[in-house]
């Protein structure tokens, strides 16, 4: 018997209910994973809301969570690759992260080199992997480019604002509060601009005098949609790379009236697979970690059972960096 977050209704962060669970013996193909933390994402608020769809079955409901880093204690059938004692990490796979054991399809998990510790790992599965394929894959940036990114002292923000710096590339970031802008420019943001009290496209215009940017990245959705298209330059990329404060609907008309922008809506598992694909995106990723240009820790930890707490505090905007449970 374990205990595992489980979910018999979708909701606010009440329904995240610690129950304990019968974790069995891999299956072919399959690892079981001893978690030794859990990362919290904003996409985990979305299926817990329903935003997403999420599979509740009668009388067991769902898991939720998709990232952790943890030992593998047993392997199944066929299982090449993975051996029992591997330290991994995921960010894919159906939901149930938010818990102590559980049984992964093995061919997501990802070998943790000596050099990253478990708490860095876990800041880097879905976050750093996120700021990979935006940054290498989606709009990939070559240094030299001043850019906007919204929530710079967020989960995937803070790792951002690195692999800018490390890109060459001037990040405006922005930010709710002066704390959080102090931070951004700690981990490399050039330029912050605290969206609580200052107009975002104003400063944008003043900060890159009157040209814009190419590439906005823009994971907040609703409220900063019509900022994000006054910042781009004509024909520049507007990345909608999630929906924080709420989904994002537009006449496509108004990409024209904007200056022909190209838009786009970006999902991960669209840029993830094949296997050595994604290994590829961990090996560059761990190597900014390892050569000291990303440094990555968690800044909030709750307890397993406190899952509800931190999503209060992720979705009332009051985490930095990254959020982990400990099992
Ligand atoms: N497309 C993909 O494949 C993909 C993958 C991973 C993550 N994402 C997206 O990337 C974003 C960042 O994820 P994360 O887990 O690292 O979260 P996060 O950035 O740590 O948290 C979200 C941040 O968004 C800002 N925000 C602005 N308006 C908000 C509102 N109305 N409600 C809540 N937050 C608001 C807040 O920063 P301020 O207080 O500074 O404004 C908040 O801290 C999320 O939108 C997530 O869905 C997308």
């Amino acid at each position: 018997m374990t205990q595992a977050i489980r979910l018999h209704e979708t909701g606010g962060p009440e329904v995240l209910r610690l129950e304990d669970v019968e974790v069995g013996d891999p299956g072919p193909g399959q690892a079981r994973v001893r978690h030794s933390l859990i990362a919290v994402n904003f996409i985990d608020i979305y299926f817990r809301t329903g935003r997403y769809p999420l599979a509740l079955h009668d009388g067991v409901g769902s898991g939720l969570g998709s990232d952790a880093v943890g030992v593998v204690e047993a392997v199944g059938p066929g299982v090449t690759g993975i051996r029992v004692g591997d330290r991994v990490g995921y960010l894919l796979g159906p939901q149930g992260a938010y818990a102590q054991v559980r049984v992964m399809p093995a061919d997501v998990l990802i070998p943790l080199p000596d050099g990253i510790s478990d708490r860095t790992a876990a800041t880097l599965m879905m976050k750093g992997m996120t700021a990979q394929y935006l940054f290498r894959q989606v709009y990939p940036l070559k240094g030299g480019e001043t850019i906007l990114y919204h929530a710079a002292a967020g989960g995937v923000g803070l790792i951002a604002c690195q692999w800018a710096r490390a890109l060459g590339v001037t990040m405006i970031g922005t930010v709710s509060t002066d704390e959080k802008a102090a931070l951004a420019r700690a981990n490399g943001c050039a330029h912050t601009i605290v969206s609580s009290r200052e107009n975002i496209a104003q400063r944008v215009r003043e900060i890159t005098e009157g040209k814009g940017v190419p590439v906005v990245y823009d994971s907040v959705g609703k409220d900063t949609l019509e900022a994000s298209l006054d910042c781009l330059q004509p024909r520049g990329t507007l990345v909608s790379n999630g929906t924080s404060s709420g989904s994002v609907v537009i006449d496509s008309q108004l990409l024209a009236a904007k200056g022909s922008i190209w838009l786009t809506r970006p999902a991960m598992v669209h840029y993830i697979h094949p296997r050595p694909h994604m290994l590829d995106m961990a090996r560059e990723l761990f190597d900014h970690v390892l050569a000291g240009r990303i440094v990555s820790e968690p800044q909030q930890s709750f307890a397993l059972a406190d899952a509800a707490e931190a999503h209060r505090a992720l979705e009332g905007r009051k985490t930095i960096g990254a959020t982990v449970l400990v099992p």
